[in-house]
């Protein structure tokens, strides 16, 4: 069987570009729909139903468009799924499920995760990481301004680099961590500077794990494309600019449609 629906890949923001970056590269048969509501980024400050009721709007919106899957390519939405979204006939895959797999895969001891403040304190990620292996010890960093600052694309590299070099010194405070999940999709477009200031770090990507999860599921459910060439649409609830700029850094191929919604009130 073939299933030549598009994939809808959401985000609060730009971060989900970090996902869509994986499946132009290793499912590119596949039409991506991507979704995100920079106008009400960040989520991660917000409250679960307002994370609930601003996501409805984008699963919706995709489903309108009948895609056959959505990828959560948001760890803060992604921590909300066990709770909401279970009713739906599609898979909404989440991206921390595969990310802890890749810690536990790895046999990982002793692993950090800086993620925003909805994520770090829904516990998402040490009760996962925990329930696969107990012993392993995960210390966990929440950061209210990261995501917020590069999806406004207006920055200067020192201001991250001061935001990053503090988290990583508060991580880090009890001792030296190899091995830190970058727990929010937003975190993956600064990586050069997360590698400048924790030279001898192992950064965890999660996008390419979501993306392999997929492609496996896909597989096992006969849901893949066969189409022989595919598209990549963008709709955000923000301004294209950003969208720009992002997948210049990303060195992602220019999209066949970039939209703005109109107005922008969400989706
Ligand atoms: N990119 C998102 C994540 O992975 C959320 C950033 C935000 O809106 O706070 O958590």
């Amino acid at each position: 069987m073939v299933d030549n629906r598009g994939i809808g890949v959401i985000d609060s923001g730009v971060g989900g570009l970090t996902v869509a970056k994986e499946f132009r590269e290793w499912l590119p048969n596949e039409n991506i729909i991507y979704c995100g509501d920079n106008a009400n980024v960040p989520y991660g400050n917000r409250t679960k139903e307002d994370i609930y009721s601003l996501t409805k709007d984008m699963v919706d919106f995709l489903l309108d468009r009948d895609v056959k899957l959505v990828a959560v390519a948001c760890n803060t939405i992604s921590s909300i799924l066990d709770e909401y979204f279970q009713d739906y006939d599609i898979p909404i895959v989440s991206i921390i499920e595969p990310a802890t797999e890749y810690a536990i895969r790895n046999n990982l001891r002793k692993v950090g995760v800086i993620a925003t403040k909805f994520t770090i304190e829904s516990g998402v990620y040490e009760r996962l990481l925990r329930e696969k292996d107990r012993d392993i010890e995960v210390i966990s960093e929440s950061s209210p301004t990261l995501a917020g600052i590069i999806d406004s694309g207006d920055y200067t590299d020192k201001e991250i680099e001061d935001i990053i070099r503090l988290h990583m010194e508060n991580m880090m405070s009890n001792g030296v961590l190899d091995n830190i999940i970058l727990g929010c999709t937003h975190y993956p477009i600064v990586i050069d500077k997360f590698k400048e200031i924790g030279k001898d770090t192992n950064f965890i990507n999660p996008a390419y794990e979501q993306v392999m999860y997929i492609k496996k599921l896909m597989e096992e459910k006969d849901m893949e494309s066969n189409l022989e060439s595919s598209s990549f649409e963008i709709y955000t609830t923000g301004n294209v600019d950003v969208y720009e700029k992002m997948l210049k850094i990303l060195s992602i191929d220019a999209p066949d449609r970039i939209e703005m919604l109109q107005p922008a009130k969400g989706f």
